[in-house]
């Protein structure tokens, strides 16, 4: 993503080529195994990126029901909408800013927010909008990471060390809103009830690293810097995950929270 999250077409086909399959994906399907949806629904997937969660959301809404994927993101809409999964819905995608959400009040049963919140810049904006859209008895799933992970990690300091703070910043720039209470208390300013929060932990995996590095938007960042650097980069990070090592593939654990958030 770049800094005002605005990518290319380029980029927003690598996320869906390395980032879904490794993280988003799973973190998809974890989360929609805690998620019962009542047949014949309004579903809406916000900051939807190239869909995997909307894709996910599809395949479990039984009934007519609708489902709605939005991202600020023309070029992640563009990829999501060439990707319609294997199920009876016909998916509806739109190109929006979360605080200026394009349907009336009280229009869907149930909102997905799954690794969007850490990049809305008016936080308190975008979830009063979430709920303004959300029906009286409707509820609010939201996953924001919980802690860095031992990826991003390892990659932040390998930036730092070769390449610079500003890379090493962009590297966790996702882990950088995860505190839990400041969560709860946003959702509960904008007028939800929290009735769940729990962990949840999938396992990041990476069969090449290097192109999961370069899919990555520091990677414009290691291309300047050179291909000297970046192999020390991603040989530096291979070290770090070593312990991780399972058959050449490395299983790395990733902390989510999960909120259930209700009208
Ligand atoms: C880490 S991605 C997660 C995408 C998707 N939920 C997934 O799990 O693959 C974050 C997404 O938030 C979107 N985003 C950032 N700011 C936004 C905003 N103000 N309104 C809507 N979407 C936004 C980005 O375009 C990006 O697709």
């Amino acid at each position: 993503m770049t800094d005002n999250f605005r990518l290319t077409k380029e980029a927003a086909q690598k996320y869906n080529n390395h980032s879904v399959p490794a993280m988003f994906g799973p973190l998809a399907e974890a989360t929609m195994q805690k998620v019962q949806l009542r047949s014949g629904t309004c579903v809406i997937d916000i900051a939807c990126g190239t869909g995997a969660l909307t894709r996910e959301i599809a395949r479990k809404l039984t009934g007519k029901g609708r489902v709605v994927g939005v991202d600020l993101n023309e070029t992640m809409i563009e990829v999501a909408q060439s990707n319609q999964p294997d199920c009876r819905h016909v998916l509806e995608w739109y190109a929006a800013d979360v605080t200026e959400l394009p349907f009336e009040d009280a229009t869907f049963d149930y909102a997905f927010i799954q690794q969007g919140l850490q990049f809305f810049p008016d936080k308190s904006a975008a979830l009063q909008e979430v709920h303004r859209i959300l029906r009286n008895d409707g509820q609010l799933f939201l996953t924001c990471w919980r802690a860095v992970s031992p990826f991003n990690g390892a990659l932040a300091k390998a930036l730092e060390r070769h390449v610079g703070t500003d890379a090493a910043v962009k590297a966790k720039a996702p882990f950088s809103f995860r505190d839990g209470e400041l969560i709860s208390k946003l959702l509960v300013d904008a007028g939800f009830k929290i009735a769940r929060h729990e962990p949840l932990v999938l396992e990041r995996r990476f069969i090449d690293l290097r192109a999961q590095i370069m899919a990555l938007p520091i990677e414009t960042d290691l291309r300047d810097a050179g291909a000297d650097v970046t192999n020390k980069v991603v040989e530096e990070v291979a070290d770090a995950l070593s312990r991780y090592d399972k058959k050449g593939v490395l299983h790395v654990p990733q902390e989510a929270h999960l909120f259930v958030a209700a009208v």
